[in-house]
């Protein structure tokens, strides 16, 4: 008995260890990633410049250089530590974070296959890995339960703010696993991230928080149904090479459910003849999670279970809505694909600032147990 729980807590302590973040000294880092060479950086987002890295134990990593961190070391490595702690299966790891003078970087597990906006496009719009129906499936749902975690399970509850295909990364079996989860943590004074200069995010926002600011996990739900749209269609949430009516996933995707067509969304290539119960179900949680009006929008932990065939599906939400007894419907639709500016936003180089982002609370956790290397 007195040795099983001496066994317990070894186990405890064990798994607390692994919670820690590394703190990485900027040496180590540079050589990894060859000085931060030009050919080892995989792209660059609105955080920072990102950088493949191998360490001296051969481990690949994936090195995010912070570029406009501003955050004090204390408070940097505070939040760090609170990201480090949130673990799941579907959610990529953060190992740790180097500082070196006022510059900030973050070190993460590296995904063999990068991200899902590179799965479904390539730079020319064309599918560059083979994404079958079973697979695309697998990786809505593993984004369902990586959300449907930091929703409601996690320590702190985090609400992601930035879900998106290029969020969403690929391991070497084709799991998702979500990226960048936290960050706003360690940019609380930050006005302009949700803009970014990738096109499409804008797409992905809520009518509420694009419009009033409002910040919620169903922000969040809202962003995941278009993801589930994409993965779908194979198509951008927005594209502008599409006749008028289909411009807009969204738009295109209810017009199709009215139509009693739903099936024509589906991306052409895909072969769905045994699936097409699925394909149906995870269209219906989609437009589910598009609604409008947030609170109508499902938990996480719903559309979990809906996408698994765990829970019934109310399509009666989808028509009461198309149908027009919401009579904002479609217009907040047009104004979002619109993108008018309230007061809060203005725009910068072509990318929409946000001027009001809602700060996440800080958690209090005591700086413990940084190993330097
Ligand atoms: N852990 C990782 N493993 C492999 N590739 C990664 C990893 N993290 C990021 N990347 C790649 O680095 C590139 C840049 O990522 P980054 O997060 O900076 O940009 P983004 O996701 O496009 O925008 P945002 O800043 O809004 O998240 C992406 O192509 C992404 O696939
Ligand atoms: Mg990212």
């Amino acid at each position: 008995m007195e040795s099983s729980k001496s066994n317990n807590e070894e186990h405890d302590k064990t798994k607390q260890a692994n919670l820690q973040p590394t703190l990485y000294s900027y040496n180590v880092l540079r050589v990894a990633t060859k000085d931060f060479h030009p050919h080892n950086k995989l792209g660059q987002g609105g955080f920072g410049v990102v950088y493949k890295g191998i360490l001296s134990d051969g481990t690949t990593v994936a090195v995010k250089h912070l570029t406009k961190s501003q955050q004090g070391v204390d408070d940097f490595l505070n939040e760090v530590i609170v990201i480090t702690g949130v673990r799941h299966k579907n959610l990529v790891k953060l190992k740790g974070c180097c500082v070196h003078g006022t510059q900030r970087f973050l070190v993460f597990e590296y995904m063999e296959n990068s991200n899902l906006a590179e799965a479904l496009w390539d730079q020319q719009g064309q599918q560059t890995l083979l994404l079958d129906w079973p697979k695309r499936l697998n990786i809505c749902v593993g984004v369902a339960r990586g959300l449907a975690y930091l929703h409601e399970d996690s320590h702190p509850r985090i609400i992601h703010r930035d879900i998106k295909a290029t969020n969403i990364l690929l391991d070497k079996n084709m799991n998702a696993k979500i990226a960048d989860f936290g960050l706003a943590r360690l940019f609380p004074d930050d006005q302009s991230h949700i803009s970014t200069q990738i096109a499409g995010t804008i797409g992905y926002l809520a009518p509420e928080y694009a419009t009033l600011g409002q910040l919620t996990p169903k922000a969040d739900v809202y962003s995941f149904g278009i993801l589930l749209l994409e993965i779908v269609s194979g198509r951008k949430n927005i594209d502008s090479t599409l006749a008028p009516n289909q411009i807009y996933l969204i738009k295109w995707a209810l017009f199709l459910y009215e139509s009693n067509m739903l099936t024509n969304l589906v991306e052409e290539t895909l072969d769905i003849i045994n699936s097409e119960n699925e394909v149906r179900r995870v269209i219906n949680v989609a437009l589910l999670c598009v609604q409008i009006e947030p609170t109508i929008r499902p938990l996480m932990s719903h559309v979990l279970a809906m996408l698994q065939g765990e829970m019934d599906i109310d399509v009666n939400i989808i028509e009461r809505n198309l149908h027009g007894t919401n009579p904002n419907f479609q217009s907040t639709l047009d104004d979002q694909n619109h993108l008018p500016l309230r007061e809060n936003m203005s725009i910068n180089d072509g990318n929409i600032l946000l001027m009001n982002q809602v700060p996440t609370s800080n958690a209090e956790i005591e700086l413990t147990d940084l190993q330097p290397r």
